[in-house]
């Protein structure tokens, strides 16, 4: 049979965190053997808020650079830029005009942003179909992702039904892929909300250049409870299960074995040994990525990327006109 395809993409809207490798990029790296797999940089996902032109080039070559040190191995995976390749917005928006407002308008990431910036962009409203494009494009069958996605890649499950029911199998009804421990890694400084990339705190964010001491001092200073004892416990202890989840994700241990590994430890003992695990893991990353970050190897994989992501999609497109009637 043949192998299964995974496809997953990640916005250059900051430097990626700690969140954003457990959830997606590590579960790329760990299934690369078994799937086919494509990851590329969504780049236009990041112009739904306003970004500065500058900052946003620098995002996507440092993104690109992030990929191939985390071990994205470029003859196993297809890595493109999304803006590369058009027809992501041009299939985008055949999938628009199957899209209802109503059902965008349910999205619970928009009706966050929207709520912080009255005065956002129609793209914004618009994002999850663009996300959806992505992903029906290829016909990929697993979207590794963090549990925030889940609902767009839900929506895209929706789309991509309705459109095969109204013209025709066309696409790939794909499934989220979403590990059990590690599906939102919380803010070290406030664990009811998720480590956010675009986050304003810097103390409780671990990002994956932040340097050695700086990741050790913000896990030394994540906030616990008055517990003293280090139980799986996400109601009472939301910061101490975060901390059990960074270290499940990254060792592979189960729970119950962090559990028992730090039976007799207290939180300065326990901090230690999450951070132990996270420096070993980011430390190689960050030599890789100090090689890589000014080599012309980036932008040979990108341009051969572009080429097989465009040939793919052009398909997909062409397909998706003829059955829609865009046709003379
Ligand atoms: P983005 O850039 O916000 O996040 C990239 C990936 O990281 C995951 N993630 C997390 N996982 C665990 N804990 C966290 N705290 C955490 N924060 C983020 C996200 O779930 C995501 O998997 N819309 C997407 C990008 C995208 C995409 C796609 C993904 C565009 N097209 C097609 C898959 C397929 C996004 O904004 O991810």
């Amino acid at each position: 049979m043949d192998k299964k395809l995974m496809l997953t993409g990640l916005q250059p809207t900051g430097t990626i965190t700690l969140g954003n490798y457990i959830g997606a990029i590590k579960q790329m790296v760990e299934n690369q053997e078994k799937y086919n797999s494509i990851i590329f940089i969504a780049d236009m996902h990041a112009i739904t808020v306003p970004i500065d032109a500058d900052t946003l080039a620098n995002n996507i070559r440092q993104l690109i650079a992030i990929y191939i040190a985390c071990g994205i191995d470029p003859e196993k995976n297809l890595i493109f830029l999304q803006s590369d390749n058009e027809y992501h917005a041009n299939i985008s928006w055949m999938l628009e005009c199957n899209t209802y407002h109503g059902e965008l308008s349910r999205m619970t990431q928009f009706k966050d942003k929207s709520a912080k910036n009255a005065n956002f962009s129609a793209g914004l409203f618009t994002y999850p179909v663009l996300m959806a494009a992505d992903i029906l494009a290829y016909d990929a069958d697993l979207v590794p992702v963090g549990i925030d996605q889940k609902q767009h890649v839900e929506i895209t499950r929706d789309i991509a039904i309705r459109f095969n029911k109204k013209y025709g199998e066309t696409f790939v009804v794909p499934e989220p892929l979403i590990r059990e421990a590690g599906t939102k890694i919380m803010d070290l400084q406030d664990p009811t909300k998720k480590m956010s990339k675009s986050s304003e705190s810097q103390k409780g964010v671990i990002r994956i250049l932040d340097d050695i001491n700086t990741i050790r001092k913000k896990i030394n200073s994540a906030v616990t409870d008055s517990v003293g004892k280090v139980n799986y416990d996400p109601e009472n202890q939301p910061g101490v299960t975060n901390l059990i989840n960074i270290y499940t994700s990254l060792t592979g241990m189960s729970k119950e074995e962090v559990v028992a590994k730090f039976e007799n430890a207290n939180y300065g003992e326990f901090k230690k040994g999450v951070a132990d695990v996270v420096v070993a893991e980011f430390e190689k990353i960050q030599a890789r990525y100090n090689e890589l970050i000014n080599s012309d190897e980036l932008d040979r994989i990108l341009d051969e990327g572009r080429d097989k992501a465009r040939e793919i999609a052009k398909k997909k497109y062409e397909e998706m006109k003829n059955k829609i009637g865009l046709r003379r």
